[in-house]
């Protein structure tokens, strides 16, 4: 046989193909989102996400010891008020629930990194993404109180922010509220490419967050597009972002891998909510090998491209990460 290039050589035994992997992954890349809610004593699970919690502010140093101890360093919080209004004020209220949760992970875990989900649809009355006039969100009007909701998570405690409501100019708005408040060194995160996704079923279950009346597609992307995509990441990077979110990730992967080509900023993906619950439903039926799918299908981020890897299932990567999976 006359053969010089054989591929298989570099696949024959478990040390060298993790020699000559290309994609290797990092746990100070993996985000942890979870939820934060009103109450004492409170750690719930979740019905379409087993396995992730609605904590109260008591029980939240419990789980983020956990987390630290996995080896991861950041999370992102999603607060549950138990008041809604027309306008979201929760959001911004000094004593909200998510203003809350900074303050306390802050005061146990100084070191871990806390990041706040800027948008109005679990606080307001209607589950919109921001401030109606009819049945449309007003845009312009929404820009004051993304801003506000950001200025107020800072002065928490939070990071960084991260607004994930796709109002156009938000980030110019939260960049301009934080400078002018003294804060130039809290970076945003912007979730830039955000679908109007189907994903999402499970997370507004979690949060109570579904729209009451019509759907995000006014203000969320059609999925049908991918150079939308890199216009939507162009306009944030001018506008003064930190890090470009592409969400969901799953079915998005072409979108990061054009993302990540078209801009020098580090590139963050999201796996959604029911990219989480389609992997514990079809495991629990024993369809499909819980771990293994997790693993292959955080590396097919990766080797989209991603940097930072936002994950319900953060712990368990950090683990496999650890085994050298
Ligand atoms: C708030 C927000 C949502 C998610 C993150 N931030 C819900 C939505 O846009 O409806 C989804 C996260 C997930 O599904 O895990 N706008
Ligand atoms: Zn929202």
């Amino acid at each position: 046989m006359d053969m010089n290039i054989r591929p298989r050589r570099l696949r024959n035994g478990a040390s060298l193909r993790k020699m000559v992997r290309e994609t290797r992954m990092d746990k100070s890349s993996l985000i942890y989102p979870m939820f934060v809610k009103e109450g004492t004593g409170i750690k719930e699970e979740i019905p379409t996400m087993p396995g992730q919690y609605r904590y109260s502010i008591d029980q939240l140093p419990y789980a983020l010891e956990e987390l630290v101890k996995a080896g991861v360093g950041s999370v992102m919080f999603f607060g549950i008020p138990d008041h809604k209004d027309e306008c979201g004020s929760g959001a911004y209220d000094e004593n909200g629930i998510v203003q809350k949760a900074f303050r306390e992970a802050k005061k146990q875990f100084p070191d871990l990194y806390c990041i706040g989900d800027v948008c109005m649809c679990e606080y307001t009355s209607h589950g919109h993404c921001g401030i109606l006039h009819g049945e449309y969100v007003d845009n312009d009007k929404t820009l004051d109180y993304l801003a506000k909701i950001a200025l107020s998570q800072v002065q928490a405690g939070a990071d960084m922010v991260a607004p994930s409501d796709m109002m156009d100019g938000r980030v110019a708005a939260i960049r301009s509220i934080l400078d002018s408040n003294g804060y130039v060194e809290i970076p945003i995160m912007s979730y830039a490419v955000k679908y109007a996704s189907a994903f999402y079923g499970p997370f507004r279950d979690a949060a109570g967050s579904a729209p009451a009346f019509g759907d995000r597609k006014s203000y969320q992307m059609d999925y049908h597009n991918r150079r939308e995509g890199v216009k939507e990441a162009l306009l944030d990077v001018e506008e003064g972002a930190d890090i470009i979110m592409v969400k969901p990730a799953m079915s998005y992967l072409d979108v990061i891998a054009e993302v990540k080509e078209n801009i020098v900023l580090p590139v963050a993906a999201y796996s959604v909510s029911g990219e989480y619950a389609m992997i514990k439903a079809g495991a629990s039926l024993g369809y499909i090998d819980e771990a293994s799918i997790i693993c292959e299908t955080a590396a097919s981020a990766y080797r989209a491209g991603v940097d930072l890897y936002l994950t319900y299932f953060a712990k368990e990567i950090a683990g496999f990460m650890d085994e050298g999976r």
